[in-house]
This record gives structure tokens, sequence and C-alpha cells, in this order.
């Protein structure tokens, strides 16, 4: 057994290098588990991810071999909610900006309060579209109604959820003062949020993403935001993470970021850890995963 211990990233060679031999493989998103990777393991049997997404996974190379891929859904739908909240809060009530002008000294008697010092959007009342209407959508529409905002929803397959209108995407872009992504990163969805897109948004709109950083034109983004077409973004995730010091995102006032921290609670982390682990016993039990990707590799 190889266990990587040390802190950061696990390089993709040490990686390949170890993993030579296994049966089984533990990783986190940041581990690239390639079909060139799968496939020099022969001996590969199972693979579990603490994440509830899995792009960073050939899940049709782990099928093709039978292998089943185990992940953590479920556990982590409400703290990932609470960061997206957290973020069109303070995206639209500029919270960051105003954090920096205190510490750094500016709230001085020459630039004190004043009718329009630091007027930010409201959130109470605006209309929140959210893509996406998996159990992490659901949790958002639910924080949204509480602060009294009419809710748009947008779903590949559409669902009926009470307090939720379903609309085209179309619409939805159109008529959001919020927009919040909460899909998988796929085929299907990279570039989600293309150039074309944005522009079709609201003018003076807040982008929140906290799903994957693939689904948004990060240049097209940043553009809107520079032009004042959008008011305000607030970012989790980005297609290169980390994210690089020059991604234009970064030198926006009106942008705030973290590091892909959604599911970041020490509880929400003990649960994923345990689900990943539920996963491991079930295959080395002989069992099927009971958090499976692709269950259809047991029938
Ligand atoms: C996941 O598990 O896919 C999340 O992005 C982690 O926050």
């Amino acid at each position: 057994m190889y266990v990587w211990t040390q802190s950061g990233l696990l390089p993709a060679a040490v990686l390949a290098e170890q993993l030579s031999g296994c049966k089984g493989l533990l990783c986190l998103l940041t581990d690239q588990i390639s079909r060139p990777l799968i496939d020099s393991l022969p001996e590969l049997e199972f693979v579990s991810s603490m994440s509830v997404g899995v792009d960073h996974v050939d899940v049709a190379a782990l099928t093709e071999r039978g292998i089943p891929l185990g992940h953590t859904p479920g556990v982590l739908v409400d703290t990932t909610a609470d960061a997206a909240f957290a973020l069109l809060l303070s995206a639209a009530r500029r919270i960051v900006e105003a954090d920096q002008y205190v510490k750094q000294g500016n709230w001085r008697d020459e630039k004190a309060w004043s009718p329009d010092f630091f007027t930010g959007k409201d959130v109470s009342g605006a209309t929140l579209g959210i893509i996406g209407l998996g159990a992490i959508g659901q949790a958002v529409a639910k924080r949204a109604a509480g602060f009294g905002m009419r809710v748009l929803g947008f779903n590949r397959s559409t669902r009926e959820i009470e307090g939720i209108e379903n609309v085209s995407l179309e619409q939805l872009l159109l008529r959001s003062d919020f927009v919040s992504l909460h899909v998988a990163l796929t085929p299907e969805t990279v570039n989600l949020m293309n150039a074309d897109r944005i522009a079709s948004m609201k003018p003076g709109a807040v982008l929140v993403n906290t799903a994957r950083g693939g689904i948004v034109d990060e240049h097209a983004l940043a553009e809107a935001l520079r032009n004042g077409q959008l008011y305000a973004a607030g970012i989790d995730v980005f297609e290169k993470e980390p994210v690089e010091a020059d991604n234009p995102l970064l030198s926006l006032p009106n942008v705030v970021v973290a590091p892909h921290i959604g599911s970041a609670t020490v509880l929400t982390r003990a649960k994923m850890a345990d689900l990943a682990v539920e996963n491991i016993i079930a295959a080395l039990s002989g069992q099927p995963m009971p958090h499976c990707v692709n269950p259809e590799v047991y029938s």
C-alpha cells in the first residue's frame, strides 16, 4: 500500500509509478485518472474518489474495464449551497472589498459614511436563476426563498420543484439578477457559459460558480465584469486549479474568489471521507459500492 502523505498535489508521475500493481485507488479531485493511466494498470479493480464530481476521472475507460468508481454524493449538499450563498451575498454587498478597505486603513473622516458609500446590489426580492436543479441547486433555492427571492430554474431534463419556475436557459439568463451554476462538468457543459451566453445575461447581473471552472469562459466573464455589463461574480472554482496568477478574474475588484472550498467544513469533509471508505470496504469485500458512479459494471 502506498499513501501520499506530503502536502501539496500528488505529481502524476508519482501516482502512475506507485499505482503500478495496485488493485484499488483512493483519490481526490486533484488527481487526474486518465485513460492512459487506467490502461497502464491491468491489476486495477476499483477506484474511490473523495469527491462528488468525477470530471477528473475517465469514467468511460473504467466502465469499459468493468472497474467501479465510487464518489461521495449527498453529504456536501448543504455545505456547498451555503458557500454559494456566501459568495452571492459577498459579491452583491461588496463584503470583501469593504473588509480590505477597513483593514487597509482607508476608512477615515475624509472617506467615511455617505449616502452612496459602498452601496451594493439588493439580494432580497431579486430574481435568482439556478442552472442545474440537482440536490445542490435545490438547496440553494431553499436559501433563496428565505431571502424572499424569486427563483427560476433550468435543468437539462425538466424537474418540477415547488418554488422554482422552470424556464429555458435563454429566459433564465435574460431575467435573473443572480445566476448560480450547479451542473456537473461534462462534455455537454464545458463552456456552457460562453461569451454569447454571458452577453445575454441581464445587465448588472451577478454570476456565482461553485460547480466547476470549465463551465464558464473566464476571459469572457472577466471582460463582462470589466466593462460593467455584469455587476459582480463569486467564483470558487477555476478552469485551471490552483488558479494561475495572471487569470484576469483575480485583478477585478468586483470578483470575490475562493480556492475551491465549497464543501470545506470539518464535518462535511469527514463525511466525504467516510463515504469514500465505505466504497472501498464494499469493493474489498466483493460487494457493490454503495455510492457508485457507474453501477452498470455490476450487471
Ligand atoms: C466535489 O466533491 O466534487 C466538490 O467539488 C468538492 O468541493
